[in-house]
């Protein structure tokens, strides 16, 4: 169950006053809000812990190398990973996926083939692209079709000894979707290819079991799961993660330097160059503590209940269109209204306290699919409440109304 007077109570941000109206956060797959418990983890890291961690004998760095290290631990429980030293911290899920696609550069040749889904956010297009254009690798897509879905068919079709690499995102960030990653990873796995799949979108709605999954490579960042920005991480299998070549150059990633040769460090620290974002991987620990306190089946449940409330409210606006309506995807609701640029109804929406995305959601390739220039979309916490649902709707039908 969830206690909604509680949660709220851990956000401060919430009782903030838009534009003179109290604030409706409806923004939460570009980034979700930072309960008291996670902030008071950064605050007390500057006040008590400040110093460079693995690097001093003295107090301070021991306990900040402790307090980081934990958090690693952390991660590895929540994501039931064998080994800490797979949980590789990063700036967050885009620089997860360009250290992998780095690397992958000294395996492929030409006529390689990779695989993508039509559903990718550009973090998850733009890498591979640029990993193909260096190693003559033929990037292949799997379509999508009118629901929101992807057209597993094709997939199973394009499939074949050539493939190399799969990457797929575990939810769309532009339509919510929930992707069938499980199958995608059994059949790649026949071929003997490898899967990354980005979790940025579903790991604020879904614990996911990584060896379970039999995953390769899954990606995240803290931001989107109630912790702060600029963190983030990559797991690997082990053997795929000592096979990877070093993505950055630096200090902490050495075992020994002379101008001869270097040898580098063992896992992680092989993946993880200079001084990392220590408040922040120390956070992100404090995020995932916080959101398990609450648990993710009510979290989970508790969304669909929002996502349903405002689908049926908003299918009653006349002209409305919602992108991407399947069984099967977390709180996020992508429409238009006929007639109507999304950023008009954004812009609105904002001036009534109600913060939304507008655009392509750097998903240009599903904006084309559906030959729009963007939507409004609209995505939904364990915070939110239906009485901010209401306020929305209500806003939206008053945005319909003076723009038509
Ligand atoms: N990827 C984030 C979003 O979907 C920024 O808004």
């Amino acid at each position: 169950m969830i206690d909604i007077k509680k949660i709220r109570s851990d956000f401060p941000i919430l009782s903030r006053k838009i534009n003179g109206k109290d604030l409706v956060y409806f923004d939460n797959a570009a980034t979700s809000q930072t309960p008291k418990q996670v902030i008071d983890v950064i605050v007390d890291y500057y006040t008590r812990l400040n110093s460079n961690i693995h690097r001093g004998v003295h107090k301070l760095s021991q306990e900040a190398t402790d307090a980081y290290e934990k958090a690693r631990v952390k991660i590895q429980k929540h994501f039931n990973v064998a080994k800490s030293c797979q949980i590789i911290f990063t700036a967050g899920t885009t620089e997860s996926i360009n250290l992998v696609a780095s690397g992958y550069s000294k395996f492929l040749k030409s006529d390689d083939e990779l695989i993508i889904s039509a559903l990718e956010h550009h973090s998850n297009i733009v890498p591979w692209q640029m990993l193909c254009e260096k190693t003559g690798a033929i990037l292949k897509v799997i379509p999508m079709s009118l629901d929101g879905t992807l057209d597993m068919n094709t997939f199973y079709n394009l499939l074949s000894s050539k493939t190399k690499l799969v990457f797929v995102n575990h939810v769309s960030n532009a339509l919510g979707t929930v992707n069938p990653i499980e199958d995608i990873i059994i059949k790649a796995h026949e071929y003997g290819a490898k899967v990354l799949v980005d979790g940025a979108q579903a790991c604020p709605h879904i614990k996911p079991d990584l060896q379970a999954l039999d995953v390769d490579f899954y990606v995240t960042s803290a931001h989107k799961l109630c912790g702060p920005t600029g963190v983030g991480m990559l797991y690997g299998k082990l053997e795929l993660l000592k096979s990877l070549p070093p993505y950055q150059g630096g200090g902490e990633m050495i075992s020994t330097v002379t101008f001869e040769k270097t040898t580098y460090a063992d896992l992680p620290h092989k993946f993880e160059a200079g001084t990392p974002n220590i408040a922040g991987g120390i956070a992100f620990g404090a995020a995932l503590d916080y959101m398990n306190s609450i648990g993710f089946d009510n979290i989970a449940e508790y969304e669909n209940e929002l996502l349903n409330y405002a689908t049926n409210a908003l299918k009653k606006i006349d002209g409305i269109k919602i992108y991407g309506e399947v069984k099967n995807k977390t709180a996020v609701i992508s429409f238009n209204i006929k007639g109507i640029h999304p950023y008009d109804i954004g812009s609105i929406l904002d001036q009534l306290g109600i913060a939304v995305r507008t655009g392509h959601h750097c998903a240009q390739p599903i904006m084309d699919f559906f030959a729009i220039p963007g939507t409004v979309r609209a995505s939904f916490s364990f915070y939110n409440t239906f009485v901010e649902i209401d306020r929305f709707v209500e806003a939206v039908n008053k945005a319909a109304t003076m723009l038509k």
